[in-house]
């Protein structure tokens, strides 16, 4: 059934979604990626920019794509195809692209964390970070790694297939507040660790001379980072905000959605550090799976580490979910919408063609790499500077309108946004995805290239 003959589905309670919106924010960006882009790009320096580009960049970005749901009632699609004429049209193209490639490594690397909850249970983790780490090297890739991210994909597409209101709602409404009690709960638990006090000032005390030098590669990570984690950039806000009514405030429901989500990174960190420095891990090991190495071989290294490392990894696994279905839930809107698809077999073929594009991730990791520097430095921060001109330059009349519904009379709050839309937020996403295509293109060479040559 198309939109046309049926009325479009919307949250069902006024909590609905503020709290899909934050299931989907939290997920593998907070708790996987996260720590080790902060690993990888230098500690405190790198926790400075991400922090600026989430306020800065983040919020007025979000409340972009608000507007645009709100105001269209459309999947990305359709939404750009009304706000938008001529080459416009093509830009919900990417949102989806982009979704598509995401969620297909996403699915794989949530399976990685359903494996590492049941090791802990099973056989518990290894103490050796060399061990841990070929102990990674063969549970990341390979059958068992395409299996759980079948299992994974499944459950994702049983939950978007009941819809809106009775899958999506549900599953966040009891998925949220777990994650934000067991999180707070081990960060308790992490303070008490010997090797706590260093990992603050690591953590928390920006080194300026490691800024002054990789500039040039933090920027694009701390972009890419922001947009990630709070699923901006590939039309995910943007299709949930189009199922609401305009009674909200979407000013008010971004700052909450951004202060649960960045919360939770943060956490997230005073969680992780403290375990490497006092298992004496590296926090820079490089790679996607250095999390899982590292935070393996540290709880291996702790009493009743097995537990505590089991129900980490099991809450990420649920992070992961909600996050998942977000992402899902874009790709079916879509297909519903546009293509007046049915939901159950929308959602279905989009599972079985996900899982497909997810097996080269779980064969080798720098295929995951690949998929994943593409997304994150470039298509999420080209999508949200795209929608940002679109909205910022040529939209913007109906955009304040927009966002005065539910609110009131903004008066120079809403050229105080638009502005910033139009002239900071612009100039830094064209910073932050040059750095990334020229950072990509390195990458294509120093590690893709010579990979391909091995074969
Ligand atoms: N924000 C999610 C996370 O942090 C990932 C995501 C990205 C979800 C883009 C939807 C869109 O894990």
């Amino acid at each position: 059934m198309s939109s046309v003959d049926s009325p479009r589905e919307s949250w069902a309670t006024r909590l609905g979604f503020i709290f899909a919106a934050v299931g989907s924010a939290v997920g593998l960006g907070n708790v996987w990626r996260f720590p080790f882009q902060v690993g990888q790009e230098g500690g405190g320096a790198f926790l400075l920019i991400y922090l600026l580009f989430i306020v800065l960049v983040g919020f007025p970005a979000m409340l972009v794509e608000f507007v645009a749901g709100r105001y269209t009632e459309r999947n990305p699609v359709g939404a750009l195809k009304q706000l938008g004429t001529g080459l416009w049209e093509y830009v919900g193209w990417i949102f989806v692209v982009t979704g598509f490639v995401i969620l297909s490594y996403y699915s794989v690397v949530a399976g990685w964390t359903i494996r590492y909850a049941v090791l802990g249970l099973q056989d518990g983790y290894l103490a050796d970070v060399e061990a841990a780490e070929a102990q990674f090297g063969s549970l990341a890739v390979g059958l068992e790694a395409i299996v759980l991210h079948a299992l994974f994909m499944a459950v994702v597409v049983t939950v978007v297939a009941f819809g809106v209101e009775r899958g999506i709602e549900l599953a966040v409404k009891v998925l949220v507040p777990a994650i934000i009690v067991i999180a707070v709960g081990m960060a308790i638990y992490a303070f008490t660790l010997e090797g706590a006090g260093e990992a603050y000032v690591y953590y928390l005390a920006p080194d300026l001379e490691v800024l002054a030098d990789d500039w040039r590669s933090i920027v694009p990570a701390a972009a890419g980072q922001a947009f990630f984690t709070l699923s901006l950039g590939m039309g995910v806000m943007l299709t949930y905000a189009s199922y609401l009514q305009e009674d909200r405030n979407l000013a008010t429901d971004g700052a909450i959605i951004i202060g649960f989500d960045t919360a939770i990174a943060f956490i997230v960190g005073l969680i992780v550090f403290p375990v490497l420095f006092t298992a004496g891990v590296d926090p820079a090991a490089p790679g996607p799976g250095a999390i899982f190495v590292s935070l393996a071989a540290a709880f291996g290294d702790l009493t009743l580490g097995w537990l505590v490392g089991a129900v980490f990894f099991a809450t990420v696994a649920v992070a992961a979910l909600s996050s998942a279905i977000s992402l899902l839930e874009v790709l079916v809107s879509y297909l519903i919408d546009e293509r007046g698809i049915g939901r159950v077999p929308a959602t279905v073929a989009l599972g079985g063609g996900l899982f497909v594009l997810g097996i080269p991730s779980a064969l080798d990791l720098v295929l995951l790499d690949l998929f994943d520097g593409f997304a994150d430095q470039i298509l999420l921060v080209l999508g949200g500077l795209l929608l940002s001109v679109l909205v910022g330059w040529r939209r913007s009349d109906l955009a304040i309108t927009e966002l005065e519904l539910g609110i009131g009379d903004l008066g120079p709050y809403g050229d105080a946004w638009i502005w910033a839309v139009r002239i900071p937020v612009i100039a830094a996403l064209l910073v932050a995805l040059t750095l990334g295509v020229l950072g990509y293109i390195e990458f294509l060479q120093d590690d893709f290239w010579p990979w391909i040559q091995e074969l």
